[in-house]
């Protein structure tokens, strides 16, 4: 009796063995059928409505006889929604007073004197420039800076802003330096420390991240690292920004106490300007065209900091379709306005018709091709293109 009773436990074993076998050879099976880009968990998001929505973007993306841009299904994009929040910029009715005190006198310092004679200086600079070329690849220039290709990963906040600015930061440490410092400056000491920067939820204004480098001061990655959680996709869902995992307070030792925490610095930072101007705020083509007149476009102007001091941050407006891109030069061609955007500039190139800036995108390699993109410059001159940068000390 016992031996028996042992032998159907056996059998019994051995079958829900071989059902879980080849339940996960299914799982896997399919997954390996999508690409592998597509987890266990997500296996029942095939049949969503979302899914086939998006499947059926992708689909028109790549019919379209005009497109410059091939799409390809991102599974990480598929229940993407209008965020009803127009940028990732949080709205002014509910800034408390310090916040609202605090960037009056942030404002102070960018129409400041200092900062005025800093900005000449700068155009001066700029104005010398003999010629801009027809394409333009910092790693070509600074090939001593390998962070200018360095593909940074947000994961569950909505932290791009900081992304870009640090990693601009950190490119023009090193170019600055001729390679002799190469810094990965860190972005979770902003998300965690500047207050008036923004948060999980996005920012004010992409400059705030460049006037506490000027004001704080950041430390390095290696002292400060990002502990956000990045295995939620890419991009992560807006969804998983709040309550955001890994995120602490705001600390003032390095993780490793033998290690010094060290600030670094900017002597001035700036919004270099718009292409298409939506809000009224001072740049350095303002600068540029009282002292010199309108002899340069505001692109040349970005253009001319780039090859000069190095990567400059662009906030710009993500379409649906831009979460699909995998690779070309990028054209809204369709879908809803998702969120605004921040991202690094490491120059430019034509291909034809199309003149085209080349991006690095904080949404990890896995996305798109390597994790960068070319974006159409007829697209920026119709909708949100702001730059950013700063230089340091
Ligand atoms: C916030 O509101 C004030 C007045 O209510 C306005 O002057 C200011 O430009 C607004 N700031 C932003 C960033 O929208
Ligand atoms: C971030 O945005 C979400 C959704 O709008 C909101 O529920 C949450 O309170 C916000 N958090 C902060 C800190 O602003
Ligand atoms: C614009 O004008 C300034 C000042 O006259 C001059 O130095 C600069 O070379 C001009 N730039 C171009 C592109 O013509
Ligand atoms: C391609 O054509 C569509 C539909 O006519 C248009 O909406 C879109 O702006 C065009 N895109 C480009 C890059 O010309
Ligand atoms: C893409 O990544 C591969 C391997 O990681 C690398 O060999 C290649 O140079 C990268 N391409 C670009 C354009 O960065």
């Amino acid at each position: 009796m016992r031996n028996r009773s042992l032998c159907y436990f056996i059998t019994i074993l051995l079958l829900l063995l071989l059902v879980v076998v080849f339940l996960i050879l299914g799982i896997w099976g399919i997954s390996q059928w999508f690409g592998g880009e597509i987890s266990d968990n997500q296996a029942d998001v095939f049949y969503s409505e979302s899914y086939k929505r998006a499947a059926e973007i992708v689909k028109k993306l790549n019919l379209l006889p005009n497109s410059t841009w091939e799409a390809r299904l991102n599974p990480s994009a598929i229940e993407i929604e209008n965020q009803d929040r127009s940028s990732f910029v949080i709205s002014n009715d509910s800034l408390g007073a310090e916040l609202q005190t605090k960037l009056e006198e942030l404002d102070g310092i960018v129409e400041g004197s200092e900062f005025r004679e800093h900005y000449k200086r700068h155009v001066k600079i700029l104005s010398s420039v003999e010629g801009i070329p027809t394409e333009f690849h910092a790693s070509d220039k600074w090939p001593e800076c390998t962070s200018l290709t360095e593909v940074l990963d947000q994961g569950g906040c909505g932290s791009c802003w900081a992304m870009a600015a640090v990693s601009v930061i950190g490119d023009r440490m090193c170019i600055a330096s001729s390679g002799l410092r190469r810094p990965k400056i860190s972005a979770q000491q902003l998300i965690e420390c500047c207050y008036y920067c923004g948060g999980c939820n996005g920012t004010m204004d992409p400059l705030t991240p460049f006037i506490y480098w000027f004001e704080s001061g950041i430390v390095t990655e290696s002292c400060y690292p990002y502990t956000i959680a990045t295995d939620c996709g890419y991009p992560c869902l807006p969804e998983t920004f709040y309550p955001t995992k890994g995120l602490g307070k705001c600390r003032k030792n390095c993780v490793n106490r033998r290690e010094r925490f060290i600030r670094n610095y900017a002597k001035y930072v700036y919004k270099i300007a718009s292409l298409k101007v939506l809000v009224n705020q001072a740049t350095l083509y303002d600068v540029y065209t009282s002292l010199f007149g309108k002899n340069i476009t505001s692109l040349e102007l970005v253009k001319l900091d780039l090859m000069t001091f190095g990567p400059v941050v662009l906030c710009f407006n993500v379409f649906e379709s831009f979460l699909h891109y995998y690779q070309g030069i990028y054209n809204k061609n369709m879908g809803i306005h998702v969120y605004d955007h921040c991202v690094k500039i490491i120059g430019w190139n034509h291909d034809g018709s199309h003149e085209y800036l080349l991006a690095v995108n904080s949404w990890s390699p896995k996305w798109a091709f390597n994790g960068t993109f070319k974006i159409d410059l007829e697209m920026l001159h119709n909708f949100r293109s702001d730059f950013y940068a700063g230089v340091p000390i």
